[in-house]
C-alpha cells in the first residue's frame, strides 16, 4: 500500500514540475520574444511624406503612384510581406527603404500602413 501512495505522489510532484516547467517557457517566450509594435497611420502619413512622396506622389517618377489605383491593381496581391521585404531591401528600380537607411523596421512598417489604406480607398 505504501508502495502506490509514494508512486502517486512521485507522479503528481512530475505534473507540478511539468507545469512548472511549462509557465516558465511561456513566461520567457513573452519576455524575450520582440513585441511587434503596431502600425501607426499617423506617423505613417509624416514618413510617407517625408522619404516616399518624393517618387510615389511625383507624376515625373515612374513608381507606382499613391492617388492611381490602376498603378497598384498588379501589385495589390502583395500587400504585407513580400512589399516589406521590397522596400526594405530594394526592388527593381526602387532603392532599398527609398533610398533612406536612416528609416527603421518600424518605419517602414508605419509607412507601408498609411499607404495601404490610402490605396484601399482609392475609387
Ligand atoms: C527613389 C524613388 C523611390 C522612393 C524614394 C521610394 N520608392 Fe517605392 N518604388 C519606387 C519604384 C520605382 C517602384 C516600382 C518598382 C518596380 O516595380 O520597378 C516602387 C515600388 C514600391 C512598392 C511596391 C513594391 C512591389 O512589390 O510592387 C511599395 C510598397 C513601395 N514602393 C513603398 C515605398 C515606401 C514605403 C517608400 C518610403 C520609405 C518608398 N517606396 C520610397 C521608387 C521609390
Amino acid at each position: 500500500m505504501k508502495k502506490i501512495e509514494w508512486k502517486f505522489s512521485m507522479n503528481l510532484n512530475l505534473k507540478l514540475a511539468l507545469i512548472v516547467v511549462g509557465l516558465l517557457s511561456l513566461w520567457g517566450c513573452s519576455t524575450t520574444k520582440p513585441v511587434d509594435q503596431k502600425p501607426d497611420f499617423g506617423k505613417g502619413n509624416k514618413i510617407f511624406n517625408g522619404y516616399c512622396a518624393e517618387c510615389h506622389l511625383n507624376a515625373d517618377n515612374e513608381a507606382p503612384q499613391l492617388d492611381e489605383s490602376d498603378d497598384w491593381d498588379v501589385r495589390k496581391p502583395q500587400w504585407g510581406g513580400v512589399w516589406k521585404d521590397h522596400v526594405k531591401s530594394g526592388f527593381l528600380s526602387m532603392p532599398a527603404k527609398g533610398g533612406h537607411s536612416e528609416l527603421t523596421e518600424q518605419d517602414i512598417n508605419d509607412a507601408l500602413y498609411f499607404m495601404e489604406v490610402k490605396i484601399r480607398s482609392l475609387p
